[in-house]
């Protein structure tokens, strides 16, 4: 099929890598010179492993083509994507606006029948307006079809081809025909539904996810109160059939440009339509306080943290990406620059430069140069490469022998065993809280 995509961020860029990889006609447009001038020159925006190479082969097979003329991008295109990001606004729910205008200019362009899927996440409702506003008035018809995607960052590649399932939003015999052609490829259970239905799962989706992981730290912060080992609680609950065992490591908590956004989302709809989201609202209370938790941990072991050197392992919300949106990595490091810590920081592939605008820190260029001199240390990303560090010379390295393991790398009886100081377990203080 000929397809255009509108976005060359997260989802856009992984969509047209492997929708052309499956033999179609992509062409990408975004209205980011700078973006797309660097994917033009083979540069990628974001890293995701395997994309570099999927880009690489179709922009050769000249099946993959980057633009910023959205007229030019959409001659002769049957199937419009939309993935254009939906970031939080200030009140928590999803801004539009960029979703608005590429639909404006849209509407402006377009010269025949189209059919239009929506990728981006947006708000139950949203699909119907769609509709409603591009049909008005108009001399081509446009047929809307919702199909939110669910890939994890740093295995997007992988997701996109081999989902756990395929959500569809639709109207018309028509679109539920051009999907099942469009994603034949895809072996998986399909889901067709209803717009709002399609939206909704997306939020519910993601929001569930982010309660798991509020659920499974509270339950770790009470084995830090009264006992128990929260590794073989959670492995244990994990292996209820009902439960699953995915998304139940505890530690510093979820970051990244999905959960924490689209469960205030849902908060903020909640909210303006007076049902109680009180379950959702303490997702993201459990979820700030445990970053809260790692800097009291550091004020109960060291005192003032004042001229102190810390060493912060991992920038990034979570392995293999370069993503450090709403990561840990960010609040902990700013309280820390409050309280007057010296921060020495690693991240195996985080553009630090861009971080050092906002935040105060030393970019190490390796691991054992971050610990070198540090008072404390603190993991905040599950790099596998932190796994294999070498204990021995870390210890020997650092200045106090304490390790605030955030992301459950190593077991702490390790730790200790190899004479690392084990971090106080205690609620963050009320002025933390306040913070
Ligand atoms: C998420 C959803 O998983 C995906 O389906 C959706 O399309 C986009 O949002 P992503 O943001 O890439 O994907 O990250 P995910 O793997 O879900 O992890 C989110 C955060 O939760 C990370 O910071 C991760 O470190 C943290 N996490 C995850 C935990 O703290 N504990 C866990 O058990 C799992």
């Amino acid at each position: 099929m000929k397809i255009c995509i509108v976005g060359a961020g997260y989802v856009g860029l992984v969509s047209a890598a492997v929708l052309a990889h499956w033999g179609h006609e992509i062409v990408c447009v975004d209205k980011d010179e700078a973006k797309i001038n660097a994917l033009l020159g083979g540069e990628l925006p974001l890293y995701e492993e395997g994309l570099q190479e999927l880009v690489e082969q179709n922009m050769k097979k000249e099946r993959l083509v980057f633009t910023t003329d959205f007229t030019q991008a959409l001659v002769n295109r049957e199937v419009v994507i939309l993935a254009v990001g939906t970031p939080s606004s200030e009140d928590g729910h999803p801004n539009l606006s960029y979703l608005w205008s590429a639909l404006r200019t849209l509407k402006l362009q377009i010269k025949q029948d189209v059919t239009l899927i929506i990728k981006s996440t947006v708000p139950v409702g949203t699909c119907a307006l769609i509709s409603q506003f591009l049909n008005k008035d108009s001399n081509y018809d446009v047929e809307v079809i919702s199909a939110p995607e669910f890939l994890r960052q740093g295995s997007a590649v992988y997701d996109f081809q081999y989902p756990d399932r395929l959500v569809i939003g639709y109207k018309t015999e028509k679109a539920r025909v051009l999907i099942e052609n469009l994603f034949q490829p895809l072996n998986c259970t399909k889901v067709f539904t209803d717009w709002d239905s399609s939206e909704m799962i997306k939020y519910a989706s993601n929001a569930f996810l982010a309660m798991k992981i509020s659920y499974i730290n509270t339950i770790a912060n009470l084995c830090d109160a009264v006992g128990g080992n929260i590794k073989d609680v959670a492995y244990s609950v994990g292996l209820d059939r009902r439960i699953g065992s995915a998304f139940l490591n505890s530690g510093v908590g979820f970051g990244g440009s999905c959960l924490p956004k689209d469960t205030r989302a849902l908060v903020a709809l909640g909210e303006a339509n007076g049902v109680n989201v009180s379950i959702l609202r303490d997702v993201l209370v459990v979820n700030y306080e445990q970053r809260l938790r790692i800097v009291n941990q550091l004020k109960e072991s060291l005192g003032d943290l004042r001229g102190k050197n810390i060493a912060i392992l991992g920038l990034a919300f979570k392995a293999n990406t370069d993503d450090v949106r709403e990561a840990p990595s960010i609040t902990i490091i700013s309280i820390i620059n409050k309280l007057g810590g010296q921060v020495r920081v690693y991240d195996p592939i985080v553009n630090m430069e861009n971080l050092q605008r906002n935040l105060s820190f030393y970019p190490a260029t390796d691991h054992y140069e971050t610990f070198d001199g540090a008072d404390a240390a603190i993991i905040l990303t599950d790099w596998e490469e932190f796994r294999s560090l070498d204990l021995e010379r870390i210890r020997q390295l650092m200045n106090t022998p304490l390790i605030i393991d955030g992301r459950g790398i190593f077991e702490e009886k390790k730790l200790e065993n190899q004479g690392f100081l084990i971090p106080q377990k205690i609620s963050p203080e009320q002025d933390l809280i306040s913070a």
